[in-house]
């Protein structure tokens, strides 16, 4: 019996980094095709393709003339388990330069890689958390060693690294709205660092636990920096936008870069989407141009600059956003409602989790999430 062939493995935290760095990226994604065709990893020069484990079980035959030996093969699954079986055997058929992707879509689901969007103006800086497995954004505010967290996702580990490397007392968490597509970490984080947890009212009729409701025109004060409370509903009935030093517009999941929030999650479609129209057309139309749009979500690589990060002023989405150039009313209340797209997984249960009426364990939450966010319509 030969032994079996040597395959190295890459963790979900160097396969980003090599993603976002723009370097090419070889592939093969052995999940069936169905949950491929749903989700899978993308990026500006990732290849990928996709071979079913159950078609690789007598050898890898069938496959290897798409693969080159001279370019690494990052072989990824549902959890990492049969991506080393996979690559064990493309490795066996004299492929050197093989990979299995430690912990599959699950790990990558769940990391999150933290970028400098820019500095404040009375010093500090603003960080974008990107969950490139999830297309989720989430936002730190520094300023004087005091910071503010915005839309935080259900792993607190990356935050809690960032918090203690830059030293920051955290006084202030804040989420935009009541997340339908993603578990928030919000009210944990602010737990551990015994900071305010803030949620909009609105959103929040069904919360069975204690939080500081966040009301239109509210400011907080983190360092030097002040954020404020724009009232912008129409994702949700309570979905805020946080502006940050006039410079930064949070915006949740109401404006997007290439695309605007649906307003169904809550079955709502028909009451929210006059409430869309007018944050859209109006009540954001009053901010100056030069604010840059921070979303909480993006939903493809096209959305995503140069450094990885996703931003993009507000006179250009004005000029660029189709969501933002519909004249009539009557024409963008039939796109908005008529092109939504399938619900995301388990949106639900997610809702009710962050109601706090249910507390799945750690494993059913991250089922709960696994897929791509889909809080846009186009
Ligand atoms: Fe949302």
């Amino acid at each position: 019996m030969s032994e079996q062939a040597a395959v190295k493995t890459v963790t979900v935290k160097e396969l980003t980094k090599k993603i976002l760095n723009h370097e090419e990226v070889f592939i093969l994604d052995a999940r069936n095709t169905d949950d491929f065709d749903d989700w899978k990893i993308e990026g500006k020069n990732v290849h990928i393709i996709n071979a079913p484990y159950f078609d690789l079980l007598e050898g890898v035959d069938s496959i290897v003339d798409k693969l080159h030996k001279n370019t690494a093969i990052y072989v990824v699954c549902a959890k990492g388990g049969s991506s080393e079986f996979v690559a064990e055997q493309i490795a066996e058929a004299g492929f050197t330069n093989v990979y299995s992707v430690e912990g599959g879509m699950k790990a990558y689901s769940e990391h999150l890689e933290p970028i400098k969007i820019g500095d404040l103006k009375n010093g500090g800086a603003i960080y974008q958390f990107v969950r490139i497995g999830k297309g989720c954004l989430s936002y730190l505010v520094e300023s004087q060693g005091t910071g503010a967290m915005i839309d935080t996702n259900r792993m607190l580990e990356p935050y809690e690294e960032h918090i203690n490397e830059h030293n920051i007392k955290l006084t202030h968490v804040l989420d935009t709205h009541l997340h339908a597509d993603h578990i928030s970490g919000g009210r944990r984080l602010a737990e551990n660092h015994g900071a305010t947890y803030f949620l909009p009212p609105k959103d929040a009729e069904e919360v069975i636990f204690d939080f500081t409701p966040i009301n239109d025109g509210d400011e907080y004060n983190v360092g030097e920096t002040t954020i404020k409370a724009i009232y912008s509903p129409g994702h949700t009935i309570g979905s805020t936008s946080f502006l940050v030093d006039d410079q930064y517009l949070l915006t949740g999941d109401i404006l997007f870069i290439d695309s605007i929030g649906r307003p169904d999650l809550a079955g709502k479609a028909e009451d929210w989407v006059g409430d869309l129209r007018k944050t859209l057309y109006h009540r954001y139309k009053d901010l100056p141009d030069e604010q840059l749009v921070l979303p909480a979500h993006y939903m493809g690589i096209n959305e995503m600059n140069d450094d990885g990060s996703i931003s993009e002023k507000l006179g250009t989405l004005y000029k660029e956003n189709h969501g933002l150039n519909i004249g009539d009313e009557a024409d963008f209340r039939k796109t908005v409602t008529e092109n939504l797209p399938p619900q995301p997984n388990s949106y639900q249960e997610i809702r009710e989790t962050n109601m706090g009426k249910i507390a799945p364990d750690e494993e059913k939450q991250r089922e709960m999430e696994i897929g791509p966010n889909r809080c846009a319509v186009r």
